[in-house]
């Protein structure tokens, strides 16, 4: 089966075709991140109104890379939520038209099962049931997987995700929006000791996370101290591993929690190599095994909505009548 996926959840478009014979076939994505980077943030009219503008060149782009013409598609799936409600429409929108046109079944999917699952993209995929913690712009959640559709939180943020937390931080120490991966940048010339800071809600039981109190104790140490560029970094270096230590506790809690074997990174935070290298370390010492998804791959993309949607696809789900899309969907949802 050959599955069109579709994901415009917030700022990028992105689009894929999946065979469930022979896998990925062809992605494509559209970044507006330069749109955006002008307004500090995103703005959700722009977003809706590009992703509409994107969608159609990129399907196309899709199929030549496949080489495949559009009656060759088996079904489309596309991101329901959560999300930007307007950008949200606007895929699906487009992804039921061609589902009509083609007269072939369409599927909403949960933007968060999708990078859950995206990991089953690569070579190395984990088997169920395994821990994944997913760290975002919009979430950092502890998950159980037992199986496609069955989850169960662990843990989850009081305030800001992950992603969030990076990328405020990072404009407090004065980079565009998003700055999470500049912010990561300029920590590789920081000096490790010359700044510690607290690792958030670790000396209490419980796996949830905060991590806004962070974010101002970075605020106050940047503004206390001299105003250059080596500060910067060592600052940066500081919050880096304070929330990469701190995931690092509650990974190790909720393993010993669960028992579990198999850990999986992802999300758009999950592209950051310190907390790559540092859950590696924890599965190893555990003679355990961590899988992630190629860099591209955390960040929204629509492989992982394809992937998605063709394993729901396969068993026999599809969408029927009205036109599912939630700007809110808890993953153990309905
Ligand atoms: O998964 P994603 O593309 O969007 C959501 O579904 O939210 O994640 C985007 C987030 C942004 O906040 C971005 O700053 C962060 O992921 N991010 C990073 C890195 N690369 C992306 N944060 C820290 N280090 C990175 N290398
Ligand atoms: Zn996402």
């Amino acid at each position: 089966m050959k599955v069109l996926g579709i994901e415009t959840s917030c700022d990028e478009t992105g689009v894929a075709i999946y065979d469930t014979d022979q896998g990925l076939l062809a992605h494509q994505l559209y970044s507006q991140v330069k749109q955006h980077a002008v307004h500090g943030g995103v703005v959700p009219e722009l977003a809706s109104r590009d992703h509409i503008r994107r969608l159609s060149p990129l399907t196309q782009a899709c199929l030549d890379e496949a080489g495949l013409v559009g009656t060759d598609i088996d079904a489309v799936a596309y991101t329901a939520g959560p999300g930007l409600i307007g950008a949200l429409l606007s895929g699906t929108m487009y992804a039921r038209s061609l589902a009509w046109g083609w007269q072939v079944p369409c599927l909403g999917i949960n933007h968060l099962e999708a990078h859950v699952l995206a990991p089953m993209l690569e070579d190395e995929k984990p088997e169920f049931p395994f821990l994944a913690l997913l760290v975002s712009g919009g979430h950092s959640l502890l998950i159980n997987v037992n199986s496609l559709g069955e989850y169960e939180i662990l843990g989850e943020t009081l305030d800001d995700a992950a992603g969030e937390a990076f990328d405020k931080t990072a404009k407090l120490l004065g980079f565009e929006y998003p700055g999470g991966p500049r912010l990561a940048k300029l920590a590789e010339q920081g000096r490790e000791g010359i700044y510690t800071f607290p690792r958030p809600m670790t000396n209490r039981p419980g796996l949830d996370f905060s991590f806004s109190g962070l974010k101002t104790h970075t605020l106050t140490t940047w503004q206390q101290s001299p105003q250059d560029e080596q500060t910067k970094a060592d600052i940066a270096l500081a919050f880096q591993t304070a929330v990469v230590e701190t995931f690092i506790i509650k990974c190790r809690r909720a393993l010993d929690q669960t028992g579990a074997k198999r850990l999986v990174i992802a999300g758009g935070v999950g592209a950051n190599q310190a907390l790559r290298a540092g859950l590696a370390k924890l599965m190893q010492a555990r003679q355990g095994e961590l899988y992630f998804p190629r860099l591209s791959f955390c960040t929204d993309n629509g492989a992982m909505v394809a992937y998605a949607g063709a394993m729901r696809l396969l068993r026999g789900e599809q969408d029927h009548g009205h036109v599912p899309v939630r700007a809110r969907w808890p993953l153990t949802g309905d």
